[in-house]
């Protein structure tokens, strides 16, 4: 029986200075998709772990529109069933629904020998986080499916850049357990930005991507400020102010909001600062009732999607 798995990684949008266009993948961390052959020309979902209220509705799940949106493209209706394994929690705000679009995109690209480059998967991955979240934004698929981090310029699979990852640079992220909806949260955002805000942040943008082509670490410190998005979506998270200030007394380089919330990340130059970090995070939701899942990545340009 013809089987396929692959695995996507979770990814931190956003990046404080690039909203819905910059993502990064983590590793390790990450959905596993397989499928099988099921000899008919439907899809089925036939098993979802971890993954408690998770659709088996083939409409409804982000595997099975993705799968469905590339057989479409192809027409050509090989069916399939699907095991999604998720790696870690939805709503976590560090790409939940990517990186099972990305996995499915990735494995059924492969279970069909590669009609598709990886660039070109991306608008279908977008098309699972359009029936996750409602919008096909791709700063969580294009990383999960590249690896490293990656700027999405436009929609078309030229559009995707990777940028270099700074050598030896790690970001700890904590997820702290309660629940945001990247609906919801994207409803928060006001419709109009002050121009010098905006001029402000593009310059921060410009900045940070040299900061990546000249390994300028104190470039990328400075660089890494969100003055649009952070302001409105801080309030979902308890003890933000609180959280960013342990961070960067604990050196780190920066510290935000991955994606919609309610994960924050922070990023450190070397290991040992990168558990500082994370031991001090978790410190200040002590004795709070909110329970937390904190993990420390380092960040390499080859985190992509693979077939495992
Ligand atoms: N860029 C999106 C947002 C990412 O911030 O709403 C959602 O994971």
């Amino acid at each position: 029986m013809k089987t396929i798995r692959a695995f996507a990684p979770a990814t931190i949008a956003n990046i404080n200075v690039g909203f819905d266009v910059l993502g990064l993948a983590l590793n390790e961390l990450g959905d596993t998709v397989e499928l099988i052959d099921n000899h008919s020309d439907k899809n089925k979902i036939i098993e979802i772990k971890n993954g408690a209220n998770l659709p088996f509705e083939v409409d409804e799940n982000c595997c099975s529109v993705v799968i469905k949106k590339m057989q479409e493209a192809l027409n050509n209706f090989k069916g399939v069933d699907i095991k999604i394994v998720k790696g870690f929690a939805a709503g976590s705000g560090l790409g939940s629904s990517s990186a099972s679009s990305a996995a499915a995109a990735f494995a059924y690209n492969s279970y069909l020998g590669k009609p598709f480059k990886s660039e070109e998967l991306i608008a279908f991955a977008a098309e699972g986080e359009r029936v996750a979240c409602g919008a096909a934004h791709t700063d969580n698929v294009a990383p999960a499916l590249l690896g490293g981090i990656v700027l999405s310029k436009g929609k078309n699979p030229k559009d995707y850049i990777k940028l270099p990852v700074l050598e030896g640079l790690y970001v700890v992220t904590l997820f702290p357990n309660i629940k945001v909806k990247t609906s919801d949260s994207r409803k928060l955002l006001k419709e109009t930005i002050p121009m010098t805000t905006v001029s402000r942040q593009v310059a921060l943008m410009g900045a940070f991507v040299v900061s990546l082509y000249q390994n300028d670490f104190d470039l990328f410190s400075a660089s890494l400020h969100d003055l649009i998005v952070e302001p409105m979506r801080k309030l979902l998270i308890p003890k933000f102010d609180e959280l960013k200030q342990t961070a960067l007394d604990n050196k780190a380089l920066a510290f935000g909001i991955s994606g919609s919330g309610p994960s924050v990340f922070a990023f450190a130059r070397d290991e040992a600062t990168a558990i500082s970090i994370k031991n001090a995070l978790e410190k200040v939701y002590e004795n709070t009732g909110i329970i937390t899942e904190s993990y420390i990545n380092k960040l390499s340009e080859k985190s992509g999607a693979k077939i495992i």
